[in-house]
């Protein structure tokens, strides 16, 4: 455990050098990898052997290397992808890890103390890295989109909006599973202009609307249900409470709220959210939260929970309606 990022930044490297693109089509030699990705060949293949002892890849005869079953999910074009996620790991999010103790003395937030500013001023400024941020959610989240569906019934739901949806992953699969759907995809504004090339090469541009903006302004009005998927927990109280309250502005007394997060369980027993919530600690400034401290957060802005509904992945369902 406490050597454990020797495996996770040797990782991030073969990330980098998109390694398991080169060997998609079949193994390659050392030197022909060294050559393809412009890094040197004795420290690509000390890197790549002790990558092959822990299951990335595998060594063959004469230095050459191939894909295993751990090393697919690197490849840039398989869904479900990790590669961005290795990539934002390896490198923003480490850098801000190295800040730690500086949170942990002052709780102030390590990102910025490194980077200068917010996580998401900074996004909209490098706009690679945001791209890499995009799909970074979907390689950490991915699996969500499918779990929330199955455990939440939007057979009879007109339409819904997706506020702080990102490239849109959990709306397509959303307007794909209920064909009579429409959806409101709402993010800023530089990933609303993504996000449109995806619904695009999806055709499902013309069933849902594309809306840029910001969370602490104002929400589209008109939808039945508001979801947002990892949105509260990035913002400490106050902010929570204006991204709420702009929800209720916008929303009927019919329509409903589904804030989907990983809720944290009481007792010690191992469980992914409770490590999530020092990446909030230490990057956005957010938390993760008790059931408890949901309903009180949600009442202050209003709300009622009405239900809070485990799916099979981590992170559960809150229901909530306007009070
Ligand atoms: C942790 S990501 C979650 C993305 C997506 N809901 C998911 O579950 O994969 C947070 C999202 O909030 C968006 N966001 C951050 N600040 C925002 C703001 N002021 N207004 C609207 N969206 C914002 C980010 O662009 C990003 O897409």
């Amino acid at each position: 455990m406490i050597t454990g990022y020797w495996i996770s930044q040797a990782i991030y490297a073969a990330a980098k050098f998109g390694i398991a693109d080169h060997l998609k089509d079949g193994p390659k030699s050392v030197n022909e990898l060294a050559e393809l990705t412009s890094t040197n060949r004795d420290a690509l293949y000390r890197l790549l052997r002790a990558l092959a002892s822990v299951g990335i890849f595998a060594e063959g005869e004469a230095r050459q290397f191939s894909l295993t079953p751990l090393a697919e999910p690197l490849r840039s074009d398989v869904p479900g992808s990790k590669r961005a996620l290795a990539l934002m790991s390896g490198d923003e999010q480490y850098r801000a890890w190295s800040e730690i103790a500086y949170s942990i003395r002052t709780g102030n937030i390590a990102f910025d103390k490194v980077f200068g500013q917010p996580i998401f001023d900074y996004l909209g400024e490098n706009p690679d890295k945001a791209r890499i941020f995009d799909a970074a959610m979907v390689g950490i989240h991915g699996r969500e989109a499918n779990a929330v569906l199955t455990s939440y019934d939007f057979s009879s739901v007109g339409i819904v909006a997706d506020i702080g949806g990102g490239n849109g992953s959990q709306m397509t699969e959303l307007l794909r599973q209920h064909p009579s759907m429409q959806g409101i995809l709402f993010d800023l504004p530089h990933v609303i202009e993504r996000a449109k090339v995806k619904m695009e090469s999806e055709q499902l541009a013309d069933r849902c609307e594309l809306v840029g903006g910001s969370f602490f302004e104002s929400v589209p009005s008109g939808a039945d249900i508001y979801m947002m998927r990892h949105i509260i927990h990035d913002w400490h109280e106050e902010k929570a409470l204006t991204i709420l309250r702009n929800c209720h502005a916008a929303m009927s007394l019919e329509s409903k709220l589904l804030v989907v997060e990983s809720v944290i369980p009481p007792g010690n027993e191992p469980f992914g959210g409770k490590f999530l919530d020092l990446v909030m600690l230490l990057i956005p400034g957010g938390k993760e939260r008790t059931e408890e401290e949901y309903r009180t957060l949600f009442r202050t802005a209003g709300f009622e929970v009405t239900r809070v509904i485990p799916t099979e992945t981590e992170v559960s369902v809150i229901e909530a309606v306007k009070v």
